[in-house]
Formats: C-alpha cells, structure tokens, sequence
C-alpha cells in the first residue's frame, strides 16, 4: 500500500516571509498585550505573522493552536537547527535573539537527548522539593529566613511604616539569596555572579557584557563544585550525569538560574500583585491556606512567560488559518491563550466553568516545568508572599493597577516595579530559627550575611526613588 503522502502546504498559501508584519514589541505591547493580541486574532484568526526585532515568526494565540504546538513534539522541534531562515543564513548577523537560541542546553534539545537532560535535572532537583529530605527541609527554611532578614533591613532603612519597591527591595535580592545556597556558590564567586545577574536582569547597558561574565562564572562553579562537592544543585548535577563538561554543566546551571531569578520573580511579583489589588476576600483567602489558588490566579492573568520560546515545524501543516511550511519558526503565546481561555468564562475573575489550574504558566507537554521545579517554584513564590503579608500589617498599592509599569521582552513579561505602603508590627524580629552551628546550613549562614550587605549597596543605591508614586 502507498504510505499516506504528508501534507505540503498548497501553491497559492503565502509564505510567511512574504507576509506584511507588524512589529511585536512596541510601546501599545509594553501597556497592552492584551490589545495587540486582540487585534492580531480579529486580522489573522488564531496564528499570526508579527516581526520580532525585525525578523518574521508565527504566533500563536489560541488556546486549542497553542496546547497542540506544545505538546506535538515530533512535528514542532525545538532545535534551532530546525529554522530554515537560519540554515539558509537568512538572520541579521547581530540580531540580538540568536545568540540565547545558540547556546546549547536542554531546552534547546529533542528527544532522546532531551529526556536524558530531563533526567539528570530531575535527578539532582528532587532532594530540594521534598520536605522530608534534609536538603528539602533546610532549602524551605532558609527561604523564609532570607525572607525576614529583608523585611527586617526594610524595617531598620525604612522605618515600620513607609515606602518600598516590593521588586528591587524585597523579590529581587530574596531570589539571588536562593541561588547562591542552592547552587552551592561560595562567597567569592557569590557575590560576583549575583552582581552580574542582577545586570543582566535589569537589562540596562552592563546587561551584555553581565551575561557572559555569568556564563563564565557558572562554568568556574561547575569545576569547583567537581572538586569540591557539596549538598547543592551543581554537585548533584554532576552525581547524576558525571560525563557533563564543566561548559555543558554552566550552560545548563545559566537556564536554571534565569528560571529561578528571572521567571519565579516574576511569579511571585505578580501574586503579590493579585493579593495587592484584590479585596478583602483575597487577603482572607491567604490565611485560610489558600495561596496556591492565588498563585495560579496570578498565572492566569500574568504568566511571566508570556510567549514561550521557539519551536520549528518539522514539516508542512496547517495552524489555525495558515499554512506553515517546513522550517518556519512559532511562538506560542501562553499570554494569548489564556485570554481565549478567559473568554469562556467570566470578563476578569476566572468564571465557574474555567479552572484557573488550566493556565499554561508553566507550558505544556515535554519541556513543561519539570516537576521537581515546579515544586521548587511554588515553594518560593507561597514563601515569599507568605512571609510579607505576615509580617505587613497594611500593604497598598501606591499606584493604580493600571500605571503600574511592565517590562515585555520577546518571552518574558513582569512588572518593572512593584511600589507599596506598608506597615508592620515594630519592632520586627524575625521569627526563623538560626541553623545550628557546625552544619551546612550554619556555614551558608554566614556566607548569606555578606551577600546581603552586598545586596544592601545595590537595594538602597538611589533605586528607591519614585516608589512612593509621585
Ligand atoms: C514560578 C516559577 C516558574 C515558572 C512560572 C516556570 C515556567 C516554566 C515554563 C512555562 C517552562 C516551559 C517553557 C517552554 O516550553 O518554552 C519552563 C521550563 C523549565 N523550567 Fe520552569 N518555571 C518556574 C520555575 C522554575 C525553577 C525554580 C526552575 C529550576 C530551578 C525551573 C527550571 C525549568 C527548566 C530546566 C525548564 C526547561 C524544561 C525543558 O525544556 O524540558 N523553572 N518553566
């Protein structure tokens, strides 16, 4: 019998290179993704053609498009070897994605080299999710300790009621606090590497030369860890898949650490956001235990990535209302979908025919979140908005929801800042347990104490000016 001929994509169907684009990332995005999203899918249906930095790319806004790109790994691949416009050295030299797209790590993988680097990052995060194991227990502990000791340099900068920026003060330093200890980074390289992806993440004119130092400095962790391992993610990394290269092992420790400062900020700015602008029900709802539905709520309306990255189609296929031939790149846009999704249920609270727990924040099928992370994720981001509503005993948004400022890259989106007025109950003493002397935990300890006076410099440097809102 003949195979079945696979689909190509009909003479008359336009190419998408050949496509009129409006560029993606313009100011109107930036204040109203929402907007621009809307317009596309009234134009084009549920795949558009947009410009991104110059280049064209499919994206994908419905809801139905999206699940399917994610999940169908075999007909959308995620090796930038895929691209055809790149094989055929169709990009600008110095278009400023390719360069993230070339590094070689696990989410630029497929299939069997894929699942053996989800193995070994499973492997090696699991200890730190699960409450039983010492390193699960002592990771949850200091995350809350990290958490007080930032409420409490607030309280002795700032006073027991004032103004801060819950992003630059609190988010922020609280995330490079985490990696440092989970990384298992010792101070000297700490406080470089913290500096730089602070840098890079602020994504001012240091950002570049920041990245590659901090490319640079993960792979000098890699080595020492390999000499000298200890209870951390790098030393377990190396346990489970020892064959990796001290590059390899600091490419992939580079995509953690962005996932863990950059996208579970993101995360927790956003929930903080979610409790901030809601009412009292809300607010109540957090002590009730209730604050992974608010988690997910925040996904829904803000997933910190927003347009998830590349993937190539294997072959032709339609998509929605277009054809998209071999080789050409998609975005899927998680943003978008969930805007379809709301558009089942109810206009701004999610309605009782959608479950919030049906949001794509953190993607979909095989290079969604490992679970291990995503146990991660959520433990920090509960902890940390956790810890300032109890210690916050009046939080207000110092500007309207609508003129607070976002940041929207080609991937991630998140708030710029995150001003409030606060007070809490003077005089704050923080209410964790120091670790006892002699353990790993208390060597870190001290180890924390000297990042956070460098954190100091850089949280109260001139970068609280204009929270107050005025
Ligand atoms: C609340 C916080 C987090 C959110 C919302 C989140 C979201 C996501 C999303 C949407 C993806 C899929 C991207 C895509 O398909 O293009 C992803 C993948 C990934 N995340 Fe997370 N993440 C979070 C926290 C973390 C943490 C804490 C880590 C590690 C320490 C982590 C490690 C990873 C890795 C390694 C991948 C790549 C998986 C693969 O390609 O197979 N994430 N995450």
């Amino acid at each position: 019998m003949e195979p079945h001929p696979r689909p190509t994509a009909p003479a008359g169907s336009p190419p998408l290179g050949a496509l009129p684009v409006e560029p993606l990332l313009t100011s109107e995005f930036d204040a109203d993704p929402g907007a621009v999203y809307e317009r596309l899918r009234r134009r084009y249906g549920p795949v558009a053609p947009v410009g991104l930095m110059g280049v064209p790319v499919w994206l994908v806004l419905g809801y139905t498009e999206v699940t399917e790109v994610l999940r169908n790994e075999s007909l959308w691949r995620r090796d930038v070897r895929y691209w055809r416009t790149r094989a055929e050295g169709g990009l600008p030299r110095d278009w400023p994605l390719l360069a993230g797209y070339e590094v070689r790590q696990m989410m630029f993988m497929d299939d069997e080299e894929h699942r053996a680097a989800r193995r070994t990052h499973h492997s090696a995060l699991s200890p730190f999710q699960d409450a039983r194991s010492p390193e699960g227990w002592e990771l949850r502990a200091s995350v809350a300790r990290y958490a007080d000791e930032l409420v409490a340099m607030l309280a002795a900068e700032s006073g027991s009621v004032g103004f801060a920026d819950l992003g630059a003060q609190y988010t922020r330093p609280l995330l490079l606090m985490v990696t440092t200890r989970l990384f298992g980074c010792p101070v000297e390289l700490g406080d470089e590497l913290v500096m730089d992806l602070w840098r890079m993440l602020d994504g001012g004119p240091d950002a570049a030369p920041a990245t590659g130092r901090a490319l640079a400095a993960f792979t000098r962790l890699a080595a020492h860890r390999r000499a000298r391992p200890g209870d951390d993610l790098t030393s377990y990394m190396l346990l489970a898949d020892p064959d990796l290269s001290d590059e390899q092992l600091g490419r992939e420790l580079f995509m953690n650490a962005v996932y863990l400062n950059d996208i579970t900020g993101n995360m927790v700015l956003n929930t903080l956001l979610e409790v901030l602008r809601g009412n009292a029900t809300v607010r109540r709802s957090l002590s009730a235990g209730q604050l992974g539905e608010t988690v997910n709520r925040a996904a829904l309306a803000n997933p910190p990535v927003a347009n998830m990255c590349f993937r190539f189609a294997a072959r032709d296929v339609r998509l929605g209302d277009v054809w998209v031939r071999a080789g050409d790149v998609v975005s899927p846009s998680a943003a978008a979908a969930h805007q379809d999704l709301l558009a089942l249920g109810s206009s701004y609270m999610v309605g009782s025919t959608i479950s919030t727990r049906a949001h794509l924040g953190w993607g979909a099928g095989p290079h969604q979140c490992p679970s291990a992370a995503r146990e991660l994720g959520s433990l920090i981001v509960t902890t940390a908005v956790g810890r300032i509503f109890d210690h916050f005993t009046q939080a207000e948004l110092t500007l309207p929801p609508d003129q607070l400022p976002w940041r929207s890259g080609p991937v991630v989106r998140g708030l710029r800042i995150l001003p409030v007025r606060y007070e809490m109950a003077a005089p704050h003493r923080p209410e964790a347990v120091p670790p006892p002397a002699g353990t790993a935990a208390h060597a870190a300890d001290g180890q924390t104490k000297g990042l956070l006076a460098a954190l100091r410099r850089l949280m109260f440097g001139g970068r609280d000016k204009g929270v107050s809102g005025s």
